[in-house]
C-alpha cells in the first residue's frame, strides 16, 4: 500500500526521538515534510534505517509518576495491586502519543478521548493527498476498507460484515428500516438506559412501520437480567440494548442478554459506543446479531462516522430502505431503475463513502488494536477500582456500580450544583471531565495515571465544598 509521508509523520518521529523515516519506493513524501525533516536532521527514504524504538520513558511507578501539578493532596493510603499485561513503562510510552496529556488531566473519555498523533497524521495524510493528487479515489477506498477492517478486528468480525454510517442514530434508523413487520412479531423492545437518540429514532418510526414499542424500566441505575426475561416475548422482533449506560457506566452482560433475546426469537442490536475500546468484545462468541459504535469516545476517533456490524447470515435477509448506490452489488452499474442490494452487510452502505473521517477513525481504531484490548480492559478495571476508592474516601455520592465487573470507564458523581458549571471550573483547573444532567462523569482511559484520577476527584470535592467557586 502506498503511504504519504507528511509533516505530521516527521513530528511523530521527532517526538519518539527517531532519526530516520523508512518508506517504500511507491511512497510519497510531501515537499513540506522533506523540508521540515531536513531542518531537523531526519532522513526519509527507501534506504533509511527503520525507525529506532522510542527512548525509554522516565521511570513510572503508578501513583507518583507524572507531573507534580496533579498530585493529590491526600493520597489513598494504598492502591490495589496492578497485574495488567501492559506495563507502566508501556503506558508512559503510549502517553507520548497524546500530547495534551502533558498539560492536563483528561477524564472525559466517555465523551471525547485525547487527540493522538497518529489520528492527526491520518487526517493530514488525506489532506496532503487531496492537495497533491487532486483526486485519488482508489487510495481513499483502500483507507475506507482499512477502517472497516480495523473495526472488524476489534470486535472479532469480518470486514464484509461492517457498514459505515454517520452516527449511532443513523445506524438504528437503517436497521429499523430494514426489518419486515408483516409477520406476527410487531414489537420492538428497548430500555430506559439507552442513549436518548435510540429512543427518539424508535419513537419516530413506530407509527410509520407499525410496531409497538416497549421500554424496559431502569431499577435504580441498572437493569437486572430478569427484566429482559420478563419484557422480551414471542411478539418481539428485535431488542435494542446499550452495552454501557452513558450516565453512570453500568456495564451489561451483553452475551447473556443476547442469549435471552434469542431464546425468545428476538434479534438483538447492541449500542457499544460507551464500551468499545475499554472492554473485550467478540460478536461471534457473544452471539450478537448487530452492533454499532461511533468513534469519538474510547476509540480515539472523530465525529461524523459510526461503524455497524451486521452478522453476514442475517444481513442478506434485511432490506434497508435507507440505502444508496454504495449499497448495491455494483455501485458503478448506474442503473437508476434497478435496486440490486449487495450480498453482504455492504447493502447497508448508502452514498459516497466518508473518506476523510474514515482515515481518522481507521487510525484511531488501529491505535486501540495496537495498544491491545486485553491490556486496556485490565487497566480500565484497575483505574475503576481507584476511582471508586477515591470517591468513597472523599464522601462523594457515586452513582456507578461498585463492582468493577459491572462497570465501564465512567465513574459518575451526583451533585447538587449545575454539572456544566462544575465541568467549566474543572476545566479552569486543567481537568477535562464530562457533565450529564445532575452528574459529573470522571472517565479515564488507559493512559490516565492513578494520581490524576485522585486529583480530579479531590477537585470535585473542593468545588462542592466551596459552593461551586
Ligand atoms: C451509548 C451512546 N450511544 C450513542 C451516542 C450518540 O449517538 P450518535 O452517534 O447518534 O450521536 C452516545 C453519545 O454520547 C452514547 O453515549
Amino acid at each position: 500500500m502506498r503511504n504519504f509521508i507528511t509533516i505530521n509523520d516527521v513530528e511523530y518521529a521527532l517526538s519518539r526521538g527517531e532519526t530516520a523515516i523508512c518508506c517504500g519506493a511507491d511512497d510519497v513524501v510531501t515537499a513540506a515534510a522533506k523540508e521540515f525533516a531536513q531542518s531537523k536532521g531526519i532522513t526519509i527514504g527507501a534506504g533509511s534505517t527503520p525507525p529506532s524504538p522510542a527512548p525509554a520513558p522516565i521511570a513510572a511507578s503508578g501513583a507518583t509518576s507524572g507531573s507534580d501539578k496533579f498530585a493529590p493532596a491526600r493520597p489513598l493510603p494504598s492502591y490495589p495491586a496492578y497485574h495488567g499485561v501492559m506495563s507502566e513503562a508501556e503506558i508512559m510510552r503510549w502517553r507520548e502519543e497524546f500530547p495534551i496529556l502533558k498539560n492536563c488531566v483528561h477524564t472525559a473519555n466517555c465523551s471525547v478521548s485525547a487527540q493522538s498523533l497518529s489520528v492527526r497524521a491520518a487526517v493530514n495524510r488525506y489532506m496532503d493527498n487531496w492537495l497533491t493528487k487532486g483526486m485519488d479515489w482508489d487510495y481513499w477506498m483502500v483507507e475506507i476498507g482499512n477502517a472497516k477492517a480495523e473495526f472488524a478486528k476489534l470486535i472479532g468480525a469480518s470486514p464484509d460484515e461492517i457498514f459505515i454510517c454517520g452516527s449511532v442514530s443513523d445506524a438504528v434508523a437503517s436497521v429499523v428500516s430494514s426489518l419486515d413487520y408483516s409477520g406476527n412479531r410487531k414489537r420492538i423492545v428497548t430500555t430506559e438506559i439507552e442513549f436518548p437518540t435510540v429512543g427518539h429514532v424508535l419513537l419516530a418510526s413506530a407509527k410509520r412501520f407499525g410496531f409497538d414499542l416497549r421500554f424496559i424500566p431502569a431499577e435504580g441505575e441498572e437493569i437486572p437480567l430478569d427484566a429482559y426475561e420478563k419484557n422480551i416475548d414471542d411478539q418481539t422482533l428485535i431488542s435494542f440494548v446499550t452495552h454501557v449506560y452513558y450516565r453512570n457506566g453500568f456495564k451489561q452482560d451483553i452475551a447473556r442478554i443476547a442469549d435471552i433475546c434469542h431464546s425468545k426469537g428476538s434479534l438483538v442490536m447492541i449500542d457499544s459506543y460507551q464500551a468499545l475500546g475499554t472492554t473485550l468484545v467478540d460478536v461471534k462468541k457473544m452471539h450478537i446479531d448487530i452492533l454499532a459504535s461511533g468513534c469519538i469516545k474510547y476509540l480515539f476517533g472523530v465525529p461524523g462516522i459510526a461503524f455497524v456490524y451486521v452478522n453476514k447470515d442475517l444481513a442478506t435477509m434485511l432490506n434497508p430502505t435507507i440505502t444508496g448506490w454504495f449499497g448495491q452489488v455494483n455501485p458503478f452499474s448506474f442503473e437508476v431503475r434497478k435496486l440490486n442490494y449487495a450480498m453482504n452487510t455492504c447493502r447497508f452502505d448508502t452514498g459516497t463513502p466518508a473518506a476523510l473521517t474514515s482515515f481518522a477513525a481507521g487510525a484511531g481504531i488501529k491505535l486501540a488494536n495496537d495498544i491491545g484490548q486485553q491490556g486496556i480492559a485490565q487497566r480500565m478495571d484497575y483505574l475503576s477500582e481507584i476511582a471508586l476508592l477515591k470517591a468513597d474516601q472523599l464522601g462523594l455520592k457515586c452513582v456507578s456500580p461498585h463492582d468493577v465487573r459491572k462497570k465501564g470507564g465512567t465513574t459518575a458523581i451526583e451533585i447538587e450544583m449545575d454539572s456544566h458549571h462544575m465541568e467549566a471550573i474543572l476545566r479552569d483547573r486543567d481537568i477535562i471531565a464530562s457533565a450529564r444532567g445532575n452528574v459529573i462523569r470522571i472517565a479515564p482511559h488507559f493512559y490516565t495515571l492513578p494520581h490524576e484520577i485522585e486529583f480530579a476527584f479531590e477537585q470535585v470535592r473542593d468545588i462542592i465544598d466551596h459552593g461551586g467557586h
